[in-house]
């Protein structure tokens, strides 16, 4: 079945960026002039997707605005006859149809995805996380959809991380199937180096079949009241296979801090109109 829908979970309080997220959602921080958000719909308005269904929380109205046509602004760009500008505010609302559902509390990624089961229905969707923001020639969610196309089964996309910092990361017990593809055969939140059974790491891109939902439903909560993604798709596996992508493009973890800073220099490194000048200013700095 065609992959026709993308869920974008943005509810998280986003602390790790305080006081930055107080009033204002994580997402809409910009890497050099476009929001974190945008670069990730554009990753699947380009592989093809046009429904997207956005999981939002408290104060994250920033976000429905951004996507919304602004009537305003569109009038006086119009009148000043700035067309560029006109048509890079107005490209995305005219190319894919959005949904907002409210997650009431931040339960969980798990307990994100569980909101969007009726918009869903019986077929399979994709899940970006706004945090991984990823360089590549081909869109990672269209080489995943690829995958789940060929094989029909759950996607995740996994990366190779260094060990020492494999402890941040949902990481995978696999065996190798095909060049980059693997069979999930378990997976572990969070792992201590010895405990990691792998050096595959989750990272926020899936196809999910529309039977996460009911796994999602046997998960129980931990300590804190969250319902995991992961121990989700551990449920699932009981009753249908997994398989994970090694994607090919360069991750950068805009959720940290310093994953951020990296994102911002290099988009601003490869920009046409800013990399030679911003370059020079790099090479000259002496701090
Ligand atoms: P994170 O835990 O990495 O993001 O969740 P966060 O909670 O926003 O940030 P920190 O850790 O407090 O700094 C991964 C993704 O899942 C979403 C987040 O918005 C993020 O895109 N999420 C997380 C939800 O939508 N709901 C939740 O309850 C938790």
């Amino acid at each position: 079945m065609k992959i026709r829908k993308a869920v974008f979970p943005v509810a998280g309080l986003g602390t790790r960026f305080l006081p930055a997220t107080k009033a204002s959602p994580k997402e809409m921080m910009p890497l050099v002039d476009k929001p974190l958000i945008q670069y990730v719909v554009e990753e699947a308005i380009d592989a093809g997707i046009r429904e997207i269904i956005m999981i939002t929380g408290r104060g994250k109205n920033a976000i429905e605005d951004h996507f919304d046509i602004s009537f305003e602004l569109e009038h006086t760009l119009k009148g000043k006859n700035k067309n560029k500008l006109l048509e890079e505010v107005q490209k995305i609302s005219n190319l894919v149809d959005f949904w907002y559902i409210r997650q009431k509390e931040p339960l969980g990624l798990g307990h994100a995805i569980l909101r969007t089961k009726d918009l869903i229905g019986n077929e399979p969707f994709a899940v970006l996380l706004g945090d991984d923001i990823i360089y590549s020639d081909i869109p990672v969610i269209r080489q995943l959809i690829d995958i789940y196309e060929r094989y029909n089964v759950s996607v995740i996309a996994v990366e190779k991380i260094d060990r020492k910092e494999i402890s941040s990361y949902g990481v995978i017990e696999c065996k190798g199937i095909d060049d980059s593809v693997y069979q999930v055969l378990d997976m572990v939140e969070k792992p201590s180096i010895s405990e990691a059974p792998s050096d595959l790491a989750i990272i926020g891109r899936y196809i999910l079949t529309p039977e996460i939902f009911t796994a999602l439903e046997k998960t129980e909560p931990d300590k804190s009241g969250e319902i995991h993604l992961t121990y989700g798709l551990r449920h699932l596996l009981k009753q249908q296979v997994i398989y994970a992508f090694q994607f090919k493009g360069k991750r950068y973890d805009a959720g940290n801090k310093l994953g951020f800073l990296k994102a911002t220099v290099e988009f601003a490194l490869r920009r046409p109109d800013l990399g030679d000048d911003f370059r020079e200013y790099l090479k000259g700095l002496e701090l």
